[in-house]
C-alpha cells in the first residue's frame, strides 16, 4: 500500500513538471519551428506550387525568380514599423498577399497567391519562424 502511494506521489510530482513545461512557448519549441519552417521552405513543391526555395536564394542579392531573402527579417520590421504591425504580421502579409506590396523591381503576379490556403496555419507559422531568422 505504501509504495503504491508513492508511485501516485511521483506520478503527480511527473504530471506537475510536465504542465509546467508544456505552458509557454520554451526555446526548444522555437528552434523546432525554425528547423521545420526551414525544411519546407527548402522543399522543391509545396502542395501544388513550387517552393520558396524554388524563387529566392537565402544569398544576399541573389535573384533566381524573386528577391533574396538574405535579410528579410529587418526589412520586414521596418516595413512592420511603418504599418503599426508586428513583424510576423508583416512576413504574413508578404506570404500570403504577396500583391499587397510589390519588392522594388520585381513583377505581381509572380509569386503564387494561394499560400494561405496551400500552408496549413501551423506550416505559415513555422516558415514566418524561419524568415524571422534571416537577419
Ligand atoms: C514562383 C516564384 C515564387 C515562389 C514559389 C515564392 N515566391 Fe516569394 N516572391 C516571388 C516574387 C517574384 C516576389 C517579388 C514580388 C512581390 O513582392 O510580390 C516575391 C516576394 C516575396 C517576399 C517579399 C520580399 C520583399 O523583399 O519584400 C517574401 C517574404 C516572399 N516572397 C516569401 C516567399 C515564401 C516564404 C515562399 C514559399 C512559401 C515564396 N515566397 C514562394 C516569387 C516567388
Amino acid at each position: 500500500m505504501k509504495k503504491l502511494l508513492l508511485l501516485s506521489f511521483l506520478l503527480l510530482l511527473v504530471a506537475i513538471f510536465a504542465a509546467a513545461c508544456g505552458g509557454s512557448t520554451s526555446a526548444s519549441d522555437t528552434n523546432d519551428a525554425v528547423a521545420a519552417g526551414k525544411a519546407l521552405f527548402m522543399q522543391k513543391t509545396i502542395g501544388t506550387n513550387p517552393g520558396c526555395a524554388s524563387c529566392h536564394s537565402l544569398e544576399p542579392d541573389k535573384v533566381i525568380v524573386g528577391p533574396s531573402l538574405a535579410g528579410i527579417a529587418p526589412d520586414a520590421a521596418g516595413e512592420a514599423k511603418d504599418a503599426g504591425i508586428s513583424t510576423e504580421e508583416m512576413l504574413r502579409q508578404m506570404i500570403t498577399d504577396p500583391n499587397a506590396e510589390i519588392a522594388g523591381g520585381f513583377q505581381p503576379d509572380i509569386m503564387p497567391q494561394d499560400w494561405g490556403t496551400q500552408l496549413t496555419e501551423t506550416q505559415l507559422n513555422n516558415i514566418i519562424a524561419f524568415l524571422m531568422t534571416l537577419k
